[in-house]
């Protein structure tokens, strides 16, 4: 399988490389933005022509949340656009897109695990911006997954838990204030990215939600993480009115997965589970073998 991945710079690209260059069956193109910037229409059809691959993932995003608020067109001709040009592609030259999305297309005010085709209601310029790209993906390419997910942390770049543990050992900070009243479900890139790794051999398209199982706050997942890196500081529990930030988040964006498991995939293990794996990971050999 021909393989070209988009975004490999990013948390999420990095680990599909990781596990897919083990993988003797995928032969992978992965390209950075510096190599395939996707808001470039005639660079990303070149791309495709070029390399015809089978499956496009798109793990390419404008992911700054808060930013987005005033960056917007930047923010829209990523996650728009961008997702739009590569569809087009995908559509033009009969390979699949597999195409990254987010639980913050939803307002957060369900009261039960989202499902796949319950409507979204986007609060924050990020969450427009990415189910507009959604909403191309699924209007250009036929053969599309589309795949939400939600809370990533992985071993590389940018994400909550490594915020977390360098404002853990930080000596100069005496506690941690972290909002408990967002709900969601995080999740370690390595169990998503073999999940894309299994859907894209497959010809189930349509929309899925794939999170860790589970659901916590952003204040419990904190004292999970310091627990597990056996930090002792206090983390204090606060209300999102308490951490004013520019972009509004969904109070609850649990997504449910019955939809991966009627098609005979298994659910991702628990949040909890994955935390402490991934605590495992990045002091052992990382476990691609058991992908
Ligand atoms: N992070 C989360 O918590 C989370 C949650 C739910 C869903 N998601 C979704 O998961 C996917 C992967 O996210 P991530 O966490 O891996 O984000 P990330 O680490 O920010 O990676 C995104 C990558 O996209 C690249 N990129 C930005 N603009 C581009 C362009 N014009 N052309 C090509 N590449 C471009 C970025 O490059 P630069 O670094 O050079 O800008 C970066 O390498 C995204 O679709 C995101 O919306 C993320």
């Amino acid at each position: 399988m021909k393989l070209l991945l988009t975004g490999a710079g990013g948390q999420l690209g990095r680990e599909i490389i990781n596990i897919a260059k083990r993988q003797s069956d995928v032969e992978l193109h992965p390209l950075s933005r510096r190599e395939l910037d996707v808001t470039n229409r005639s660079q990303v059809i070149r791309t495709v022509m070029t390399i015809k691959p089978d499956v496009i993932i798109n793990a390419s995003a404008y992911t700054s949340v808060d930013q987005a608020e005033t960056d917007t067109e930047d923010a829209l001709t990523v996650n728009a656009h961008g997702s739009q040009y590569i569809a087009e592609a995908a559509q033009e030259y009969n390979c699949k897109m597999c195409h990254i999305s987010t639980d913050y297309v939803f307002d957060g005010r369900s009261t039960r695990p989202y499902e796949e085709n319950d409507p979204v209601n986007p609060i924050s310029v990020y969450g427009h911006s990415k189910a507009l790209g959604e909403k191309y993906v699924r209007q250009i390419c036929e053969k599309h997954f589309i795949v939400r997910t939600s809370w990533l942390y992985s071993a590389y770049g940018a994400n909550f838990v490594h915020t977390m543990l360098r404002l853990g050992n930080d000596p100069g900070v005496e506690s941690v204030r972290v909002v408990n009243d967002q709900t969601g479900s995080p999740t370690w890139t390595f169990d998503f990215a073999c999940f894309l790794l299994q859907l894209i051999q497959t010809e189930y398209y349509g929309t899925y939600h794939v999170s860790n199982s589970g659901s916590t706050t952003w204040y419990e997942f904190t004292k999970e993480i310091f627990r597990l890196a056996s930090i002792a500081k206090p983390v204090v529990p606060v209300q999102t009115s308490e951490f004013p930030r520019p972009a509004r988040r969904p109070a609850y964006s649990v997504l449910g997965s019955k939809k991966i498991v009627e098609q005979g995939f298994q659910p991702l293990r628990s949040w909890n589970d994955a935390l402490i794996a991934y605590f495992q990971s990045i002091k052992e050999v990382l476990p691609y073998e058991d992908c």
